[in-house]
């Protein structure tokens, strides 16, 4: 199958603007013939993985001075995925000196190819909200769930490189959920049993993307109401209970399977407009008990030492109900809310930072438990009310893992021991 390219695409490839153009528009072509694609599409924006310094390690942190040094320079809006501390804050986190330099070398990096260092996992609750239909190429799994599923936007499941190649030549290959055919549904997921909190949309997604690999589940039975253009931008969608549902659940679904898209009935916009989603055939599954992913998250663990809420990042709406719960109490065991800096700015402003710390918690801009320096930092054990969070803590961290709603995580932290919940 032949790329065909546009006029000024062949000129990238002649050199036209520069070798690190050229560089990036030959990864997007390989990948394009590689996957079978007819055209490239103009991105609207990107959002880059492979940030943390304790992943990308030397070796990375050169190839991304090689490319800044070579002239790549991003022509679209570009943000970033987490890094492994809060690139202010890292001191108090008990980050290591030595990483704590490394890592800013990485950011000065990406902030030298024109990239905002904002990273986050969740670019869509700060201000970059794709449109329905626009082509995107983002690379951290839950944000490609999010924009292609809530939001109606197209992107596949992108690696670091790409992204980054797509950056610098603002364009990506038609492949996959891209095109209308990708986006059909491949499993009809019926579900009989109650789902009621973001908790447990978050098991649910982790056991159907258990069961659908990289397919695209199709969800009927879910009681949640339509989201609507006016509820995924701005003020809505930073405290909006079924858009951390959908976050949490999108997350779970791309960590236990490779899911990069999902549908809703009566929810999502696509099922919501076309009616061509579910194609004659298609292979169904029944989901009538949460019991058996609860019972896959947790591990026999009961002393807590660090509670993590935020995988993905919080909503201003999540950050609100942890300080509600915490106000006036102590933790005993630590406590960190990971969060966009813009978000945690507008928690900063409402009295809900303080909150939080008064009562020994930290509210972590820019990081992520998962490509932290862990194993540095004297945790064992973790409750989360994040389902990849509880499937990524052990391999990737080390920690041993308790998941259950945020309010009994919450109250594991004050105790320092978790309750079992009966679900
Ligand atoms: Fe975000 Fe880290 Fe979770 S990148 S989705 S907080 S594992």
């Amino acid at each position: 199958m032949t790329v065909r390219l546009e006029p000024e695409e062949e000129a990238i490839l002649a050199g036209a603007e520069g070798p690190a153009a050229r560089k990036a528009l030959e990864i997007v072509l390989t990948l394009g013939r590689i996957y079978g694609a007819e055209r490239l599409v103009p991105v609207a924006s990107v959002q880059v993985a492979g940030v943390s310094y304790r992943n990308l390690g030397d070796a990375g942190l050169e190839f991304l001075r090689d490319w800044a040094e070579q002239g790549a320079r991003v022509r679209v809006p570009t943000t970033l995925n987490p890094a492994g501390m809060d690139l202010d804050a890292w001191g108090e986190m008990g980050i290591p000196e030595a990483f704590a330099r490394r890592q800013g070398e990485v950011i000065a990096a990406y902030v030298r190819m024109g990239i905002a260092p904002t990273c986050t996992c969740t670019p869509y609750l700060v201000g970059n909200v794709p449109a329905y239909g626009e082509h995107i190429a983002w690379s951290e799994s839950s944000a490609v769930c999010y924009a292609n599923a809530v939001l109606g936007a197209r992107t596949n499941r992108e690696g670091g490189p790409s992204a980054l190649a797509a950056a610098v030549c603002g364009r990506t290959a038609a492949y996959g959920l891209h095109l209308e055919e990708g986006r059909r549904a491949t499993h009809r997921i019926r579900v009989t049993c109650p789902v009621r909190e973001p908790w447990e949309y978050a098991a649910l997604g982790f056991w159907v993307g258990g069961r659908v690999g990289g397919g695209v589940p199709y969800f009927e039975g879910l009681d949640l109401p339509p989201v609507t253009a006016a509820s995924v931008a701005g003020e809505p969608a930073l405290s909006s209970p079924t858009h951390d549902a959908l976050k949490l659940m999108g997350a779970a679904l791309a960590s236990s399977g490779a899911v990069g898209l999902y549908h809703v009935a009566g929810c999502t916009p696509e099922a919501r407009i076309r009616n061509d989603l579910l194609p004659p055939g298609v292979q169904e599954v029944v989901v009538d008990s949460l019991e058996p992913a609860v019972a896959a998250l947790n591990a026999s663990v009961e002393t807590i030492d660090l509670v993590v809420i935020g995988c993905p990042h919080a909503s201003l709406g999540e950050v609100r109900a942890v300080a509600e719960r915490l106000r006036g109490r102590r933790l005993a065991a630590d406590l960190w809310l990971t969060v966009a800096r813009g978000v945690r700015e507008r928690a900063v402003a409402e009295g809900l930072v303080e909150t939080i710390e008064a009562a020994g918690g930290r509210v972590v801009a820019d990081g992520c438990v998962v490509v932290a320096p862990m194993r540095d930092l004297p945790y064992r054990t973790l409750a989360t009310n994040s389902a990849k969070m509880a499937s990524y803590a052990l391999p990737h961290a080390g920690l041993r893992v308790r998941f259950g709603p945020l309010e009994a995580c919450i109250e594991a932290g004050i105790r320092g021991r978790w309750e079992t919940v009966v679900h």
